[in-house]
């Protein structure tokens, strides 16, 4: 079943985000990020961003989101919000663009939130256009 966005699921996505936050693990940056994605099952995977002292191993906080949906057994996927102490309240970077178009449609809406409450919504189609994805790899 294909759920859709639903009652104040901004609003909870963006605390599950911040509260994600809190674990970031970036001793190298100091910029922690939070993420939340929502799965169509209505479920919400929150993620930080982890930096290894290899610096190129780094878990960017969305990465970790979906890596955690995914590997739960999701597949469906209708919202993402980003979580920074910066004022510009910036929208996932190109690595993480990338992610979002392996795993989702170009309606995905995408939500930059900053800690003094700022927010910015997008689509994956908006952020991404003409991306590469799977579809140029099918036969
Ligand atoms: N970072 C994210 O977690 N998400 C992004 O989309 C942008 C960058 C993290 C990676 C690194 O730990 C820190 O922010 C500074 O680049
Ligand atoms: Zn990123």
């Amino acid at each position: 079943m294909k759920a859709e966005l639903q009652g104040d699921w901004q609003a909870r996505l963006i605390a599950h985000a911040r509260d994600a936050r809190e674990h970031a693990h970036a001793p190298y940056s100091h910029y922690k990020v939070g993420a939340a994605v929502l799965a169509g099952s209505g479920r919400i995977y929150g993620g930080c961003n982890i930096e290894y002292a290899t610096y190129t191993l780094t878990r960017h906080a969305e990465m970790t989101a979906f890596e955690k949906a995914i590997s739960e057994g999701e597949r469906d996927f209708l919202a993402l919000a980003v979580i920074t102490d910066d004022k510009s309240a910036p929208f996932p970077c190109a690595l993480c663009r990338q992610v979002m178009a392996e795993h989702c449609a170009p309606a995905f809406v995408v939500i930059g939130a900053n800690m003094e409450g700022a927010i910015r919504k997008t689509t994956l189609a908006g952020l991404y256009p003409h991306c590469f994805g799977p579809r140029n790899l099918e036969a």
